[in-house]
Parts: structure tokens; sequence; C-alpha cells
């Protein structure tokens, strides 16, 4: 019997200690081996294949997304999920498993999705689905449109490189087909379903997602108040489900996921819905369990994102949070249409401004500091406003591919503790870019370096004030304010990915990350 399984048997010590009890004996100290044995153990009883398993998952208790062979049954396959993603390739010569697509585009784009609870049995030139109870499901496939070619390097050393160099694609695909620019509105595609009606409904919104999408999300709440003047909260969805169970009233939870398959962010959705909530889902993968459980859906369309440091999708997620933004103003009537209109040029104007990141002299900015950054144990990122979430997302770049310890802080927290930290080995990088917060970023620029400590600072190209605050200075195009942070953190992107290669780090794949985080 040859089981493969991704996920969490939450009761294995128990099954282990019944089928030790039953005379199997144990090899590995995984939960994955009491699986196999459990089905071994039907198998020795006359069980069929799919019987076995059916009886087998009966019993565990937990996560799993499961493929199981056994030797008296070579053409089948059985697959099943619970919670752990799996998809079913199915092809012109044969049906494949895997936990997402982008393993199978080089056999098949055609795909069907297994949800919570089924399994599935495959054979050579036929699919078959279950739900719990052993009731036979039809589903049709759907269709990725990624070809092989978008999931392969194209030339670049790394997944990670080429994905920051996808952004401004990632603009055009994600935004350029829903600008309404005649109208100065925005419109999304059916599977958003919320009308101007049911916009002018909501009263609130929470945003909830982890990790880099967090801080999209965080970004997203400032877009939505200064476009539609609607207030919000952001919450680490982990800790959703420790807080006080409140009316969920008028509200409209904001889940941001690149996967659509992260354990906290689903919980959450489900927690969300337990209490009569209703939940949007913003998400890159079609077919992904938040893309079926969410009530209303904005697709980014940054194609497969490989890198576990997320790039790409961070942009166009924000680029989705900055178009949901003026839809809701624009629903809710406090953004007219000259506004929108106004909004949407500056999304437009984006594309062409964002060439400079690409171009050789802010690369060679860029490394010229990473050569100091390597160097240094820790340092802290420092942002006001839309700039602290960015604040926030460089130094989880910096510490996920180069394992140098960073802290992401809003700028106005210095007096109240880090500035204790200041000297020559913990440098700041600060966000400093034109706009409300300048001033009071240029000052907290003097103060670190009046304390000896070095400074690596994001701002306009050409700001003489910033370059003679800084050590380094990292050049961006000044464009509008709200958009300020699809530039700013593009550089930061690159400072960790040159970093992280002086280092010799593993790249696409850094210690003990994985891509989706499909356990709590
Ligand atoms: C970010 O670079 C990390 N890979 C991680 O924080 C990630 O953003 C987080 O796990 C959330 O993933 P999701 O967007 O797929 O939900």
């Amino acid at each position: 019997v040859v089981v493969v399984h991704n996920g969490i048997v939450e009761n294995y010590l128990e099954l282990r200690e019944w089928l030790v009890s039953e005379g199997h004996t144990f090899s590995t100290e995984t939960d994955t081996e009491a699986i196999a044995n459990l089905v071994a153990w039907s198998l020795r009883r006359g069980r069929s294949l799919h019987e076995a398993v059916q009886d087998t998952l009966e019993r565990l208790e937990g996560s799993y997304g499961m493929v199981v062979m056994a030797a008296s049954e070579p053409h089948r396959i059985i697959v099943a999920r619970q919670d752990s993603p799996l998809v079913i390739g199915v092809g012109p010569h044969g049906r494949y498993a895997a936990s997402d697509m982008p393993a199978l585009l080089p056999l098949t784009r055609d795909f069907v999705v297994l949800e919570n609870g089924e399994h599935a049995v495959l054979e050579p030139q036929a699919h078959r689905i279950y739900d719990r109870a052993g009731r036979v499901i039809p589903r049709e496939s759907v269709r990725c449109d990624w070809t092989p070619e978008q999931a392969e390097k194209q030339g670049f050393p790394h997944f990670m490189l080429k994905e920051i160099h996808e952004q401004p694609d990632v603009l055009a695909r994600t935004a350029f087909e829903r600008c309404l620019d005649l109208e100065g509105d925005v419109s999304f595609e059916e599977g958003f379903g919320l009308s101007d009606a049911a916009l002018r409904g909501i009263g609130r919104l929470r945003f909830m997602a982890m990790g880099t999408s967090l801080h999209a999300a965080m970004i997203g709440q400032q877009l939505a108040g200064a476009l539609a003047r609607l207030p919000g909260e952001t919450l680490n969805a982990s800790e959703f489900l420790y807080s006080a169970e409140l009316e969920e009233g008028d509200a409209l939870t904001v889940v941001v996921s690149q996967s659509g398959e992260t354990a906290d962010s689903l919980r959450a959705l489900r927690e969300v819905k337990r209490r009569g909530g209703r939940v949007l889902g913003i998400c890159n993968v079609r077919g992904s369990t938040l893309a079926r459980e969410a009530d209303h859906l904005i697709f980014t369309h940054c194609g497969p994102e490989i890198g576990v440091a997320s790039t790409k999708a961070f942009f166009g997620q924000v680029v989705a949070l900055y178009l949901l933004a003026i839809r809701l103003g624009r629903a809710r009537g406090v953004l007219d249409a000259a506004e929108g209109r106004a909004r949407l040029a500056d999304l437009r104007g984006l594309r062409h401004r964002m060439e400079a990141l690409f171009e050789p002299p802010a690369l060679a900015a860029v490394r010229s500091a990473a050569e100091f950054l390597a160097g240094v144990r820790s340092c802290l990122f420092l942002g006001r406003a839309l700039q602290h979430p960015v604040a926030l997302e460089g130094a989880l770049k910096l510490k996920e591919i180069s394992y140098i310890h960073a802290e992401g802080y809003p700028a106005g927290e210095m007096k109240h503790g880090p500035i204790a930290l200041i000297d020559p080995d913990f440098p700041v990088v600060a966000l400093v870019t034109p706009g409300r917060t300048y001033e009071k970023m240029l000052s907290n620029l003097q103060e670190v370096r009046a304390r000896g400590g070095r400074v690596i600072a994001v701002a306009a190209s050409g700001d003489a004030k910033a370059a003679a605050s800084a050590d380094f200075l990292l050049p961006v195009p000044a464009v509008p304010e709200l958009l300020a942070p699809l530039v700013t953190v593009v550089p930061l992107q690159f400072l960790a990915y040159y970093t992280a290669l002086l280092l010799g780090r593993d790249i696409d794949q850094p210690r003990n990350l994985a891509k989706s985080v499909t356990v709590e």
C-alpha cells in the first residue's frame, strides 16, 4: 500500500496503538504510516481498495490531501481531501492528482477540484467523485488557462525574480479590462455579485489575511477609507477565531489570499459565515477553496506564483483592492465620475512610470544597498500611513529569504522603544515618499543618523533632501500617494532578493517555509 499525504492526522496515536494491537508494525513515526496500515487492515479482510480507503476515511480525524495506491489494484488510484487542497488532472491519456494545478500543467489544463470530505477513484480513462456517504457526485472540470511556459522561469535564475519583473503585466491583467474609463468606474466579473444597492448597504469592512496578504489587506483598508469613506479594520486571520462573537450587522469581510488555501484564512472565513456574515474573497487561484467558499469574488490575474516569497501576488492584491475602493466609492456616491476617472487614469499611468524601477540605475542602487545589508544581523523597516504596511512587507521579504532578522514598524513608534536599538550595526530602511508623511519621515532619518545608525531610504528619484539624510537611496518614480505602495514595494522586493543572493540562500524555497500554509 502506497500513501502520499499532505496534512495532519490528529488521532494518529490512537490509531497506531489499535493497529499495533492488531499485529501491525511501524517503521516510522509519521501519521501517514497509520493511514497506510489502516488501508492494509481493510484490504486483508477482503475489502476493495476503494472500500478500504472509505473505511479509513471514516476513522481519520484531521486534515489530509491524500493519494492511495495498492499492489493488488495497480490500475486504480484513490484520492481524498479534507482541508488540504487536492486537484485531479483530466488528461487525454490519464488522470492525475496533485495538491495544486501548476504541478500538472505539463500534462493537462483541465482539472476537477475535490471539495472537503470528498474522495475519488481515478482510472486511466475515468474518474468518479464520491461524497462522505459514498454517493457519486457529478462535477464539471475547470480549465486552467496558465500555460506550462507561464509556470516556467522564462530565463530568470529564480521564479521570485521573474515574478517581480511580471508586476507591470499583473497591473494590466488585473486592472485594465475592469476599468470603465469614461464612466470613471470599475466593473468586476459575475463572481463579484455585489450590486450598487448591496454596496451601499455595507456599513463597515473587515479585512483578514495572513503574511504578505495581510499587508495588502492593511493597504486595502486605507484605500477603502480614502476612496469610499468606509470605516474598516484589518485582522490577522488566525487571531479572528479568538475574537468576541459580535453582531456581523452590515459588515462585509474581505479575505485576501493568493493561494486560496491558507488554513488560518479559511478558518476565519468559515467563522465569519457561521456568525452570519458575508465574505468577499480576493484570490489568485481559480478552483481554490477560497474561490469556492467566499460569497463574492475578485480574482487577481497574476498567473502562477511559484516563489514562496510572495511578490506579484501582493502587487495584484493591492491593485484589486484599489479597484474595489473605487467601485465602493462610486456605488456609495462618495466618489463622483470625475474623481473616478482621475483615479483610474492614475492607475493606467502607473505601468509606464514603473519602468524606471527595473532600469540599471535603480537596480544598481539596490545592489549596493544589498551588499551592505548582507553583512548585518538585524534591521528595522519604517513607514507611515500607506507605507506602514509596505514597511512590514519589506521586513517580511528580507527575513523569509535572507534569514536576516527584520522588523517593520510604523515610524511614529521609533521614540517609543525601537530607537534604543539604533547603532552602526542596526540599520533602518525607511520609506520617505512625497505626501503627508514626507517631512515626519525625513526627521526620522535624521534621528537615526544622529545616533550613528545607517539609513537605506526609498525616496522619489532626485530627492536631494532624502539623499542627504541617507547612506543609500533607492529611487522610485513620483506617483499619486494612493498608488505609492505599488512602487515602493518593488525596491524592497529587489533588496531582499539581492541580499539573499549574496548570502547564497535558497531563494525560491527558503528553509522551513511552504508556498501555501494549509495547516494552522
Ligand atoms: C509571503 O511571502 C509568504 N509566502 C506568506 O506570508 C504568505 O503571504 C502567507 O502564507 C499567505 O498566503 P496566501 O496569500 O496564499 O493566503
